[in-house]
């Protein structure tokens, strides 16, 4: 399968949005990601339901929405009706994981679970039916423009043998200080979807830097 590319607007220009999405509409990107942070789940605050909707009236792309709350049962219709494509909760944030993922897919999105960089790959084990995705976060959540995590490439390795070895049908996302250095190796490792903040928003060229990740040469 070819990789697929999420800009993070976390380092997006907020004061520009509706540019910066038409920007993502006519570029490579293949998803939009958007990181939603409460101040309590992460020591962040980013952004909420109404800029969600916005993006969602002006892009035409799925929006992949990645939950770094507390309290993410409470919130997942509610993520549906602003538009997520795809939800992604964090391993920690859902007491009854089973439960949540089966409530995303129920409100037809897809569903992904995270991991921290402490958290070890086989937490998921026993989820890895029920999900269309991992995030394996390859830095702590909370921030962009962050430095990669190295131990990140060994869980990369183990998620990748744990889904194989079972056929399943899961995409790994890496997050996390992703840039045209490691890009390649990573999805030489087996990671099927790249998320890219700074690196994109931080460019002279953001849809050209969309156009080199996808590319990789
Ligand atoms: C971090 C967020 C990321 C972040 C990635 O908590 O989940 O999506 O925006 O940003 P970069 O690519 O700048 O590390
Ligand atoms: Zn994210």
């Amino acid at each position: 399968m070819n990789h697929l590319v999420s800009p993070s607007i976390l380092t997006a220009d907020f004061g520009n949005l509706e540019k910066e999405i038409k920007m993502l509409n006519g570029s490579l990107a293949d998803w939009i990601h958007l990181d939603i942070m409460d101040g309590v789940y992460v020591p962040n605050i980013s952004f909420g339901f109404p800029v969600i909707e916005k993006v969602k009236m002006i892009s035409s792309k799925p929006l992949d929405v990645h939950l770094m709350i507390a309290d993410a049962d409470r919130y997942i219709k509610r993520f549906r009706e602003a538009g997520a494509d795809i939800l992604t909760v964090h391993y920690e944030s859902c007491i009854h994981l089973n439960r949540t993922v089966t409530e995303i897919r129920s409100l037809g999105m897809k569903a992904g679970v995270a991991l921290n960089p402490h958290n070890p790959v086989w937490l998921l084990k026993n989820i890895l039916p029920y999900i269309d995705m991992v995030l394996i976060m390859t830095v702590n959540p909370g921030y962009g423009g962050q430095i990669f995590i190295e131990e990140s490439w060994n869980k990369i390795k183990e998620m990748k043998e744990m889904i194989d070895e079972k056929g399943y049908n899961v995409l790994i996302q890496v997050d996390g200080g992703v840039d045209l250095s490691n890009a390649r190796k990573l999805v030489e490792a087996g990671v099927n979807v790249l998320v890219v903040g700074n690196t994109v928003f931080s460019s002279s060229d953001p849809q050209g830097t969309i156009a080199a990740l996808k590319r990789l040469d």
